[in-house]
């Protein structure tokens, strides 16, 4: 992904943003503009937070796909890779695109070495988990996520 894909990726993230609030009954908390701000800043400044890889045909857009690296210490995993954002077009939906971007990071994971490719999904994104299974990942069930609200922290040091 690179800054000239942005214009075209926002779009995208407009619509994934449409289906997401499909899902719930929350509202958001941030602004699409202030959304849009962040990424550019946190994806494309010095010290990028993430990576994309974007899926294009004859030019037009199908779809895209963020990462990051981590690591993992237990059972030696090593390296891994987060995916955090996957979204593809409606009407280029199951022609293989995603399968097509979750293979390029992949192979990415393994040219460094890594094993693990880690995706967070809402539980209410059932076409989703039916597509990370049928690609052939599998639940976490013994490691569930804790969060945590930095700005929260008092010191009592
Ligand atoms: C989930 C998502 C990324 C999948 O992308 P996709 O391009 O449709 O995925 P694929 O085409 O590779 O695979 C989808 C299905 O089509 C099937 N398929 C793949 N290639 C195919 C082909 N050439 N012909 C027919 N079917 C095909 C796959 O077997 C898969 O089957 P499934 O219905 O059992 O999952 C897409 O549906 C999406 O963007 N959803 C909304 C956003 C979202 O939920 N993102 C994930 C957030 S965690």
């Amino acid at each position: 992904m690179k800054k000239s894909d942005l214009g075209d990726v926002f779009s995208l993230q407009r619509e994934f943003e449409f289906y997401l609030q499909g899902l719930t009954d929350k509202p958001r908390k941030t602004s699409i503009a202030e959304q849009e701000r962040r990424f550019f800043k946190d994806g494309f400044g010095k010290n990028p937070a993430f990576r994309g890889i974007v899926a294009r045909d004859r030019g037009k857009l199908l779809g895209y796909l963020c990462y990051h690296f981590g690591y993992d210490p237990d059972e030696m995993k090593g390296r891994v890779v987060y995916v955090i954002d996957l979204f593809v077009t409606n009407e280029a939906r199951a022609r293989g695109v995603g399968t097509l971007l979750m293979g390029s990071v992949a192979r990415l994971c393994s040219s460094v070495g890594g094993i693990a490719v880690y995706v967070c999904v809402w539980k209410k994104n059932k076409k989703a988990i039916r597509f990370y299974k049928s690609i052939g990942a599998e639940w976490v069930t013994d490691v569930p996520l804790m969060a945590w609200e930095s700005s929260k922290w008092k010191s009592a040091l």
